[in-house]
């Protein structure tokens, strides 16, 4: 009998993963993320930055990593529309991307942590699921989810890269917010309308609980 083309594939990936659990093992070091933390004098921790486009995501995110770097922590931020220019630049923003963005990324906040760094991200990441996957990924002592819950109208009125009227126009297809979905966090460790608060005040709100 003729087989279908997706039972084959199905077939060869099924067959690499086994291959992969069985013949894979995970490499014992010695300098571990303990000791790496040690010697740069912090606790890891990656902040995870959620909200709409404009929602204040990368404003709060650079403001804060200004002032941990004041105090001599060792940081990165990882922005989502700078990762797309290079390791995620084979993504898009259907769902599927997003998921793959989403995981990427929590996997490189995860080495960045255990290199001993305060990670901070910021992705829109829509979906609950994928934030949930990216805490187990990073661990839920170290993730820390900020929910910057600037309202739509908010971000479209300020509208600083032009996205939302192209949205609106159907120029740009599944834009978060307006053709495609942004599930809110159910239970983020701070939230943020950054039309309500200014900038200080989210930047030490945030400091305060690191
Ligand atoms: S995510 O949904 O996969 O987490 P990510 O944070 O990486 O998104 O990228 C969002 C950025 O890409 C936005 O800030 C915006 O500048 C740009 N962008 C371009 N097209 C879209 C779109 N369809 N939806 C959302 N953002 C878009």
């Amino acid at each position: 009998m003729k087989r279908s083309i997706k039972a084959i594939e199905n077939e060869a990936v099924g067959g690499m993963e086994r291959q992969k659990r069985e013949n894979i093992h995970w490499q014992k070091l010695s300098i571990t993320r303990k000791l790496r933390a040690e010697k740069l004098g912090q606790t890891p921790k990656t902040l995870w930055f959620t909200g709409l486009s404009g929602s204040g995501k990368s404003t709060v995110a650079n403001a804060l990593e200004k002032m941990l770097y004041a105090e001599g922590m060792a940081t990165m931020l990882l922005d989502g529309d700078n990762l797309r220019m290079g390791l995620n630049c084979d993504l898009g923003f259907k769902a599927e991307d997003r998921i793959e963005n989403i995981r990427r990324v929590a996997e490189v906040a995860k080495l960045m942590n255990d290199a001993g760094l305060i990670v901070l991200v910021c992705l829109i990441s829509p979906f609950e699921e994928e934030r949930e996957h990216a805490r187990t990924i990073i661990g839920e002592d170290s993730f820390v989810e900020i929910y910057m819950n600037t309202s739509l109208e908010t971000c479209e009125s300020r509208d600083v890269k032009g996205l939302y009227k192209k949205a609106r126009n159907g120029e740009i297809l599944n834009f978060s917010g307006i053709s495609s979905p942004y599930e809110v966090p159910s239970h983020p460790n701070i939230v943020i309308d950054t039309a309500a608060e200014d900038l200080v005040t989210s930047v030490n709100r945030i400091r305060g609980i690191l």
